[in-house]
């Protein structure tokens, strides 16, 4: 008897709650997107689009043709807001990080409670994949933390721009048996962190790249990986720095901003 209340309960909540999906859309080519989150995008009532300054226009861009593309209804309310910037970390990176997500936790919270009805579905497409250095899903735990709204989610993967990377470059990402690491251009100050492996660099704004001395490193570069003005170079560190640094810094004036990863290896497949 209790148990039956209880599920009664438990379904009515259900029914006031707001849904959330959680969307990977890929890296700017809009035949990324999978079935799955086409089917996803479909089922929202609200699509929530971040916008990240002017400099950045063309991410708010591809998602609009994202929504013009592939929304089958017309119903569809689409929501745009601003995303503010993270303050610069200085000594302190893990705080200056914590602060930013409490202010987008605090932005997302309004824009559930502004323009997603009880019961009712908002979308929020996710540049590459929602796991790889994206804090969305952090995000939407602190404001189920907070408990102002009531809100589920669920997660639909994309395509990475690793994959986007390896893919332009036609390399598997791992040597056969050996390791892969997944880092920043801070972290990789310290070094090429294996005797044989590989290591993809992600946010490097510093060219972190330039400081690895090693003849036996070889590098895998893209720039606006998946969009029509995607760039790749690749070769031995050592001979091909300098050209990525030069060819770096003048699509970044020519675009005004710049998005790239790159991915170095050290060794071979087989160790004979
Ligand atoms: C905040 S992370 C987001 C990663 C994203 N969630 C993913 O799955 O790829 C942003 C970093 O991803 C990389 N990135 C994302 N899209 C890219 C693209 N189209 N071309 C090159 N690098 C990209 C860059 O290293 C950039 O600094």
């Amino acid at each position: 008897m209790l148990k039956g209340f209880r599920q009664t309960v438990h379904a009515k909540r259900g029914l006031r709650m707001k849904q959330l999906y959680i969307i990977g859309i890929g890296t700017g080519n809009p035949d990324h997107l999978t079935m799955q989150a086409i089917g996803t995008l479909n089922k929202a009532d609200v699509v929530l689009i971040p916008r990240k300054g002017e400099a950045k226009s063309m991410l708010a861009q591809i998602r609009r043709d994202i929504c013009e593309r592939y929304l089958a209804k017309d119903d569809v309310a689409i929501v745009e807001y601003d995303v503010p910037q993270r303050r610069s970390a200085g000594q302190d990176y893990d705080g200056s990080v914590d602060e930013w997500h409490d202010a987008l936790s605090i932005i997302h919270e309004e824009l559930l409670s502004r323009h997603v009805a009880d019961g009712r579905a908002a979308a929020f497409l996710v540049w590459g994949d929602p796991s790889l250095y994206d804090s969305t899903i952090r995000i939407i735990e602190r404001v189920r933390a907070r408990g102002r709204e009531s809100v589920d989610y669920s997660v639909i993967p994309g395509i990475t721009s690793i994959q986007a990377l390896t893919a332009s470059h036609r390399i598997p990402l791992n040597l056969v048996g050996k390791p892969v690491e997944i880092t920043t251009g801070r972290r990789l100050a310290s070094g090429f962190p294996y005797e044989q492996g590989t290591a993809v660099v992600m946010l490097d704004g510093e060219e972190a790249f330039q400081r690895i001395e090693d003849e036996d490193v070889y590098i895998y570069w893209g720039a606006y990986l998946g969009t029509e003005h995607e760039i790749v170079l690749s070769g031995r560190l050592s001979e091909i720095a300098a050209e990525i640094s030069r060819t770096r810094r003048e699509a970044r004036d020519r675009h005004g901003w710049i998005m790239d990863i790159y991915l170095l290896r050290k060794g071979q497949d087989f160790d004979a």
